[in-house]
């Protein structure tokens, strides 16, 4: 108590003591030192130099994100136009590939043959007989190419001549399985192709036509990739029409043995387009008939492989049926040459 009784005549002798005994060192310090600092910008025009600094840090933070999507040949042509104020920039950054290329090669200063941007692509069934030879085009046209393939019937063999060459990549992957990869292109081919394969699991086949095809169009729709799905002239089922068109929609029995890859391969085409047109995807449907070349499996029980085996053999060579049934073939190479996209 004496303590505090002390304390408060102290403060009291204090107040007594201020001018008036209205003194507040916070109330005076605000009119004094804010006119001091606008007096501080003002002078020397410092506050036109802040300004400047200020639009100068906005238009590169603004322009930044573009920049950095661009090559440096692109960037300067951005801000060079940007500047000027055109509106170029999102232009040429819309452009895509093909733009970049011929901008490029009209600056002269990449090689022709550099100018193309490299692509990456997975190809999926790449182990495959068809599979190798597109990753093989593929390799050959400059790209970066993943495969993937579970080898039900693809073969190591079918691809060692790329072991070691830095743009390839093998995967052993099912997919069944979601898989997550950023690429550019999709080549969606992993399913076993002749009836001796397709039959052998057929609940495994429809799972890797419908379940394969799902996961792979949803990697391309995660990523924008551009899909390619490799269907076959058996979605038209047994034809009643000679020739088929496209517009044809087959005569394809629901509940046969070979429905587990009929019904398969058109269910993956319905998917395909239901992701085209709901979800945007860039899509391709290859509807591949007979085709034969090198790599393809001997005794898979394909027309022209069984014939070439049992001529190897010596044997005699087997026409099923009253022979007087038609086939179109195609050798491998202009198939590949046809679904590069
Ligand atoms: N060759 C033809 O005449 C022909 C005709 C019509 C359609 N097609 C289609 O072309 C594609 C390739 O045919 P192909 O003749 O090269 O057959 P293929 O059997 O030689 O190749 C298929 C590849 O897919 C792989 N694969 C199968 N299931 C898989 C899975 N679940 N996960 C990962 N990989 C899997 C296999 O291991 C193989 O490497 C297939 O989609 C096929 O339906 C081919």
């Amino acid at each position: 108590m004496k303590q505090l009784h002390k304390q408060a005549s102290v403060n009291y002798r204090r107040d007594e003591e201020m001018p008036g005994n209205q003194y507040s060192p916070k109330t005076l310090k605000h009119p004094r030192s804010l006119p001091r600092s606008i007096n501080y910008l003002f002078r020397e025009q410092r506050l036109l130099f802040v300004l400047v600094g200020v639009l100068i840090g906005s238009t590169f933070f603004i322009l930044q994100p573009t920049l950095s999507r661009l090559g440096p040949s692109e960037a300067r042509t951005a801000v060079t136009s940007s500047l000027s104020g055109s509106s170029s920039v999102v232009q040429s950054s819309n452009r895509g590939s093909q733009g970049i290329f011929q901008r490029r090669s009209v600056s002269g200063r990449v090689p022709a043959d550099l100018g193309r941007r490299r692509l990456r692509i997975v190809v999926t069934g790449g182990a495959g007989f068809v599979g190798s030879h597109l990753v093989d085009k593929l390799i050959a046209r400059g790209d970066e190419v993943i495969v993937i393939d579970n080898f039900f019937t693809g073969r190591k063999d079918n691809l060692v001549h790329l072991f070691g060459n830095p743009r390839f990549e093998l995967i052993r992957h099912d997919v069944v399985e979601p898989i997550l990869l950023e690429v550019d292109q999709i080549y969606h081919l992993a399913c076993p192709a002749s009836p001796v394969h397709y039959k052998y699991n057929p609940v495994k086949t429809i799972k890797t036509n419908v379940m394969g095809t799902l996961n792979m169009l949803g990697l391309a729709k995660r990523v924008g990739a551009r899909f390619l799905l490799t269907s076959t002239s058996e979605v038209y089922g047994d034809p009643l029409e000679h020739p088929q068109k496209e517009t044809y929609w087959g005569n394809v029995n629901p509940i046969g043995e070979r429905s587990c890859y009929d019904e398969g391969k058109r269910t993956a085409e319905t998917l395909t387009m239901d992701y085209h047109r709901g979800a945007g995807v860039e899509v391709r449907i290859a509807r591949i008939f007979n085709t034969y070349g090198p790599r393809m499996c001997l005794d898979d029980g394909r027309v022209v492989s069984n014939f070439v085996a049992q001529a190897i053999r010596k044997q005699p060579m087997t026409v099923y049926g009253d022979g007087k049934q038609t086939r179109s073939f195609q050798y491998v190479s202009d198939l590949v040459w046809l679904t590069v996209i």
